[in-house]
């Protein structure tokens, strides 16, 4: 790239030098009209230099970055020390301090049972009074996509698609996949349509805190039984599929989780010519494997490049282990994956999926997040990829007991 730009950079310069030479030319020769167009044609030139080197700027600021956004108190545990040692611009209102001191104390802020029981105990001092007030938000916002029936405009139906009633405008098949120029081009308006935020975790970060461009994921954090230490190390696992080469996520959560987790990160390039050896720049952070996730079929043909999660699992000898966070960006594999992330097994579980979404191919992506909401799952960020045009999503779930979805809002739609 950098190359690129230097060449093209030095053939404009000559480019220009040359017409100049021109105008001061016909400037001798009085000839205004035709000075006049030449200065046009350079001020055009100029415009296009302008734009090649815009886009190549472009191009290479979205270089994507593996970066995200966490939530919840549980993942940092502070000890008091720093908590004292946090400055504020005005002292922060603090509950009694009997409140605070112990989780078990008889203290009326002390009616955490609810959130906990409905979160695993993930969180363990959300007030139940509080928590019914995101389960009615919750409920409230079900189905949670745009529900105006647009059979009846059938301009507006993607002709790819049957299904008259739901979820189908804006939408692709999957068979659009890079089929950029015309199938893809309105699921931004899908995405900006439907499953939005449902549930609000307090504490979302983002990590690393300086993350700017594609890919901010948010997790929530967990807080284990006891929630003033984290978990150890053996218990907190984290999985990061799709690199991109990047390890700012792995950095990032580390930075946060304080060496509590287990890091594992996968992909199925190495990016070893790119950026040097990208299992090295992992190295202290994260366990790298050159594989991807993948379904049976592709796992069973190519059985070095593609894993099914459970089969990951259980190469890495992670069988039956929660895991905490599951950070995925794989270019569409997630609509043909999800259904191995717990969904239609009960031997996978995981607490948070932060997952960058593409397009919305049907009858994928509403199976998708119809079967993560009744499986439990609870939209608690959303953002668009701005730099493809909010085509694709970065979303973050978290689990909690489907007690939590009041009157049972299910989808049960039939597959
Ligand atoms: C959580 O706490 C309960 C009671 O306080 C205890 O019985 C249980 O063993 C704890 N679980 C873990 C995983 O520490
Ligand atoms: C990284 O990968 C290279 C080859 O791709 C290998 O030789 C090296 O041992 C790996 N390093 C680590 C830390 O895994
Ligand atoms: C995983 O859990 C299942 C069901 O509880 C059990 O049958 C199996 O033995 C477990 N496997 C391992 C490796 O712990
Ligand atoms: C649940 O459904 C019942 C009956 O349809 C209704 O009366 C009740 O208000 C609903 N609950 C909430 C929280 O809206």
């Amino acid at each position: 790239m950098t190359r690129l730009n230097n060449k093209g950079g030095g053939t404009t310069t000559t480019t220009k030098s040359n017409r100049r030479g021109n105008d001061d030319d016909n400037n001798k020769n009085g000839k205004n009209s035709n000075n006049m167009i030449l200065k046009m044609k350079l001020a055009f030139i100029l415009l296009l230099i302008i734009q090649v080197i815009t886009i190549i700027t472009l191009k290479s600021s979205s270089t994507s970055t593996s970066t995200a956004v966490v939530c919840g108190q549980g993942l940092q545990s502070y000890s008091s020390n720093e908590l004292e040692s946090l400055s504020f611009n005005s002292p922060p209102r603090t509950r009694s301090s009997s409140s605070i001191s112990s989780s078990s104390s008889n203290s009326v802020y002390d009616d955490y049972e609810l959130a906990r029981t409905q979160s695993f105990g993930f969180f363990d001092d959300i007030p139940s009074k509080q928590w019914k007030i995101l389960q009615n938000i919750h409920y409230e916002s079900f189905p949670n996509y745009y529900t105006k029936s647009t059979s009846s405009d059938s301009t507006k139906v993607n002709p790819h698609y049957n299904d008259p009633i739901i979820l189908q405008q804006y939408s692709n098949t999957m068979n659009d996949k890079r089929n950029t120029k015309n199938q893809l081009k309105y699921s931004n308006w899908w995405n900006g349509e439907n499953f939005q935020i449902e549930f609000h975790c307090p504490m979302m970060r983002r990590v690393p805190p300086t993350s700017q461009a594609d890919g901010p994921k948010w997790s929530s954090s967990k807080s284990s039984n006891d929630s003033k230490s984290s978990k150890s190390k053996s218990e907190c696992l984290i999985y990061s599929f799709g690199s991109n080469g990047k390890s700012e996520f792995e950095q990032g959560i580390k930075d946060v989780t304080k060496d509590s987790c287990e890091i594992h990160t996968f992909d199925m390039e190495t990016y070893n010519k790119r950026n040097g050896h990208f299992n090295e720049s992992l190295k202290g952070i994260s366990t790298f494997h050159a594989w991807g996730l993948g379904t049976i079929e592709q796992s069973n043909r190519h059985p070095q490049t593609y894993k099914t999660l459970q089969q990951t699992m259980d190469v890495l000898g992670h069988t039956n282990r929660t895991i905490d966070i599951f950070k995925i960006d794989c270019e569409w594999c997630e609509w043909t994956t999800y259904t191995q992330w717990g969904i239609d097994t009960t031997t996978v579980d995981i607490r948070q999926i932060l997952v960058e979404t593409h397009n919305a191919p049907l009858p994928n992506a509403r199976d998708f997040f119809f079967q993560l909401h009744d499986t439990g799952y609870v939209i608690y960020s959303k953002e668009a990829n701005y730099q493809n045009a909010g085509g694709g999503v970065e979303f973050g779930f978290l689990k909690l007991h489907t007690d939590f979805f009041l009157n049972n809002t299910m989808y049960n739609y039939q597959l």
